[in-house]
């Protein structure tokens, strides 16, 4: 087969679009959004008109019916600039829109998933608890089945849209005797009585998007919610996180050019022992290094798309992607304060903050740990 590293006109586009987006609404507030901790409802209200929130969803459900390579362009453009935009964008492009459109009934899609995919309600995914991260099988969380309904018990933690979402795709546990066989994911919506939303997570980085843990008490979930067969539940989570990997990867790769980029302009204005820095090699060979980790994460995280796209496995080409693209986030961002020195270390350069919202791109869907068991396991045929 032919390769082609060249970009469609469309995907072209959608990069500029997301681009210019990115550079005019998000880059304005972004300082003051990441020290308040302000949630960008009006940022996102606008990312949706331009379709940036159901980027893969057909526009039968109100979705711009793009391929996974535009989506990892647009990602990294708007995680160049604000990385919570992009968290934010991401769970519900991948983790939400995707799997409803792959596996819920025509009711699911028509009830939500257009709402979803036009940003008029954003979703969440709600996996972790407080004692199941990385170990997703054991689920403490209960779903009982009551017949018409499942009675939902239990707390999710780190849960991203955890306060704005208005939807909740919850996995829980319906048959313990069953390992993760006995997994069911059920579509849970704000304001269902007995489902409680805890406080806002003060984070490190990616601090104006919300984080939040949710508290089910005797949540009574209509059978109709539920997503797929009985027991798809664990299925479900891990194609789910498969794609999804592909944005957490996109976002570490646009952390990682945004600083990068910021590292490169400031080297060639910033003036030490008589000229400007990147004439001196210690800067010089510092933004090359930068460049090729960015080329070979960027090459990584498109190519697991072109295999999403293509209807190939994608868990292990995702997981190398958000591997490595997330390595290179903290590598590249860390390099990007040093190149800056004070100025740095102070919240006007941005360059900070990046440093910042790398971290968690090496935890969230999968922390680089699971990333080398899906990789490990995937090398023994
Ligand atoms: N697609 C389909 N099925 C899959 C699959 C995939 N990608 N991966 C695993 N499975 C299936 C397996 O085939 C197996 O099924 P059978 O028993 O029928 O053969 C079953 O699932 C169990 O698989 P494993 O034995 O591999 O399960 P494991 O317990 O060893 O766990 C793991 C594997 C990769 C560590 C998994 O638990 C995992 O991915 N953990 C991390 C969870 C995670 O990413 N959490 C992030 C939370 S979401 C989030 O962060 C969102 C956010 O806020 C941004």
């Amino acid at each position: 087969m032919m390769i082609d590293f060249e970009f469609t006109e469309e995907q072209k586009m959608i990069r500029q679009a997301a681009r210019d987006f990115a550079q005019a609404e998000l880059f304005p507030d972004v300082i003051e959004r990441d020290e308040k901790q302000i949630f960008p409802s009006a940022q996102i209200k606008k990312m949706g008109e331009l379709g940036l929130l159901g980027m893969m969803v057909s526009p039968e459900y109100g979705g711009s019916g793009l391929d996974t390579v535009s989506y990892v362009l647009a990602m990294e453009e708007i995680s160049k600039i604000d990385a919570s935009c992009a968290v934010i964008m991401s769970v519900n492009n991948s983790l939400v829109c995707w799997g409803l459109e792959q596996f819920g009934t025509e009711e699911q899609k028509q009830k939500y998933l257009s709402r979803l995919a036009s940003g008029e309600i954003i979703g969440a995914f709600a996996l972790s608890e407080p004692e199941a991260g990385s170990d997703a099988t054991h689920q403490n969380t209960t779903a009982v089945d009551m017949g018409d309904y499942y009675l939902l018990n239990g707390t999710k933690n780190w849960i991203t849209n955890g306060g704005s979402a208005s939807v909740y795709l919850v996995i829980a546990q319906t048959y313990p005797e069953k390992g993760h066989k006995g997994i069911n994911v059920l579509i849970v919506e704000k304001g269902m009585p007995g489902f409680e939303i805890g406080p806002k997570e003060n984070k490190l980085g990616i601090r104006s998007s919300d984080t939040h843990s949710l508290m089910f008490t005797d949540v009574k979930v209509p059978k109709e919610n539920r997503i797929g067969e009985d027991g798809f539940g664990f299925k479900f989570a891990m194609k789910t996180l498969s794609g999804g990997r592909i944005g957490i990867a996109s976002q570490a790769l646009g952390i990682a050019s945004g600083a990068y980029e910021m590292a490169l302009k400031y080297a060639q204005e910033r003036k030490a022992f008589g000229t400007e820095i990147i004439n001196h090699q210690a800067i010089a060979f510092k933004l090359a290094d930068m460049a090729t980790d960015i080329e070979a994460a960027r090459l990584l995280c498109l190519k697991a798309a072109w295999d999403k796209d293509n209807h190939l496995n994608c868990d292990t080409s995702g997981a190398m992607a958000k591997l490595f693209a997330s390595k290179v986030a903290m590598k590249t961002t860390v390099e990007a304060v040093q190149i800056h020195g004070g100025y740095g270390y102070v919240k006007e350069f941005h360059v900070e903050r990046l440093m910042r919202d790398a971290k968690i791109t090496q935890i969230y869907e999968g922390t680089s740990e699971v990333q080398k068991i899906v990789i490990s396991r995937s090398l023994v045929k």
